[in-house]
């Protein structure tokens, strides 16, 4: 594998392009001040669109890396800015990495963030060469779940109460999951 990092992908309804500064108004209005939407994540609402633009600023500054692999979703019809995918600690030694999504709940049920995140696996496996791509999600989220097991990453274990919710405070169950290279490539087959 050698580190390819953002490429603008396209789906049948979708863009997934690098972050601006400038996309910090919808990112905040859409999706990173809500939360419902930040619930099972790591992080809490921004509250205050400088955060929104702060971190976009950087993820702009480090959208060149090679080793960065954060996309925006842009839904095609309206242009209209929906949320966020990721591959994150992308390790070109380990040829590994972790997938991290998050959308507006507008956009919620309409099978985009499964579309999103099979174009990221195709990107992921047939340009980039990764060897394994993990997820892992609250066991309540059961939209995350979804996602990853329709994509198709396997249940590998579940952490007990492994994980502190920022935004609620409560202890949940944290599953892991994961895809090989071998077995994205016999799914893509099938
Ligand atoms: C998790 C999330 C990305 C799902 O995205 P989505 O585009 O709504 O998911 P999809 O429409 O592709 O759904 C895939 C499947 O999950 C189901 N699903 C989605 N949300 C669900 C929910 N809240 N409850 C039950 N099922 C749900 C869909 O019905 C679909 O099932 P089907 O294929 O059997 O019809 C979205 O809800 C979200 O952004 N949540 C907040 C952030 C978050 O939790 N990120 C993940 C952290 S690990």
């Amino acid at each position: 594998m050698q580190h390819k990092g953002i490429k603008i992908l396209e789906t049948k309804r979708l863009i997934l392009r690098p972050w601006k500064e400038s996309d910090a108004e919808e990112a905040f209005a859409h999706w990173m001040n809500d939360p419902d939407v930040t619930k099972y994540l790591t992080w809490t609402p921004h509250g205050d669109i400088k955060v929104t633009r702060a971190l976009l600023k950087m993820w702009e500054r480090e959208s060149g890396e090679p080793h960065i692999y954060k996309w925006a979703i842009v839904l095609k019809e309206g242009n209209v800015l929906i949320g966020d995918i990721a591959v994150l600690r992308a390790d070109e030694f380990q040829e590994r990495g972790t997938i991290g999504y998050c959308m507006g709940k507008k956009w919620w049920g309409k099978g985009i963030m499964t579309e999103a995140l099979s174009e990221v696996l195709r990107y992921s496996f047939e340009e980039v060469g990764f060897f394994r791509i993990d997820g892992e999600h609250a066991a309540e989220n059961i939209g995350s779940s979804r996602v990853m097991e329709k994509c198709g990453l396997t249940y590998e274990g579940t952490r007990r109460q492994y994980f502190r919710c920022p935004t609620t405070g409560e202890r949940v169950d944290i599953v892991e999951r994961g895809i090989l290279r071998e077995e994205y490539f016999k799914n893509a087959k099938e």
